[in-house]
């Protein structure tokens, strides 16, 4: 795992978003997993930027986000499909059909799920997967005692997920109990993985996920198997990390370390 700590979380949205560059520029038709949630509103936000600024353009990627809530369709103020389209897909040159999230309005959603697992496979798998951190060090919305070896399927939101994004909805009752998401083991097959988290509600699970166990009571702990997986934190994220002096001692600034 490479663990690069940043001052601050614009820096480490700025860290991210040169590594998303790099991966765009190096293979015209890239795949790359996306995810959502508060900590990627910034992030996207500067990826539209420098589409503004003509530095990037995602005329030539495949996107595949990580989930979608069952029961919502993609039009829904609440759906992760609106969520992409305002913050991300809408300002830039993304084709249209190239962006992908599981229907959470399909009328079998245990079929979609394995549906949406072909289509990734189809598409030659996943160059990048970005991903967010829960509290509770879930990945996507596999909730602790997921299977590591899991595959998309549907998932029972935990009481915590379901507070921490109830304030995307309206009214309580609206607030979905399921979602449709990638699994531990879909999300270890992308050829590479960047995490992204940001703020001290995150420091427990950052150094569960990066100094723990391996144990499905926290899912991001999963990462430590993959071979090629970044950590991007910010100082307040980083700030339960036993081992802090040598993340900044290999990775100066966050920077990359002469053999990586
Ligand atoms: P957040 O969610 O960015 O809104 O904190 C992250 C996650 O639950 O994966």
């Amino acid at each position: 795992m490479k663990v690069l700590i940043l001052p601050d979380t614009a820096t480490a949205v700025s860290r991210v978003a040169d590594i998303l560059a790099q991966t765009l520029d190096a293979g015209r038709g890239c795949t790359m997993g996306l995810a959502t949630g508060g900590t990627m509103v910034p992030l996207y936000a500067e990826i539209v930027a420098r589409h503004r600024a003509g530095q990037l353009s995602l005329a030539q990627v495949t996107t595949f986000n990580l989930d979608e809530y069952v029961g919502l369709a993609p039009d829904h103020p609440g759906s992760y499909h609106r969520y992409m389209a305002e913050v991300l897909f809408d300002h830039t040159d993304i084709r249209p059909g190239h962006a992908h999230l599981p229907r959470g309005d399909a009328p079998d959603p245990r079929a979609e799920a394995m549906a949406y697992e072909a289509r990734i496979a189809r598409e030659g798998g996943i160059d990048l997967q970005v991903l967010g951190l829960g509290q509770n060090g879930h990945i996507a919305f596999n909730e602790p005692t997921s299977s590591l070896g899991s595959r998309t399927r549907i998932k029972t939101l935990t009481d915590d997920t379901r507070r921490a994004n109830r304030p995307y909805f309206d009214r309580e009752e609206d607030m979905p109990r399921y979602a449709i998401t990638m699994g531990i083991a879909t999300i270890l097959e992308a050829r590479a993985i960047v995490l992204l988290a940001t703020g001290a509600s995150k420091a427990d699970a950052v150094a569960a996920m990066v100094e723990g166990p391996v144990s499905a009571l926290c899912p991001a702990s999963a990462l430590q198997l993959h071979p090629k997986a970044t950590i991007v934190l910010d100082a307040k994220a980083a700030s339960a990390l036993r081992l802090t002096n040598y993340y900044h001692h290999v990775h100066p600034d966050g920077q990359e370390s002469d053999y990586s």
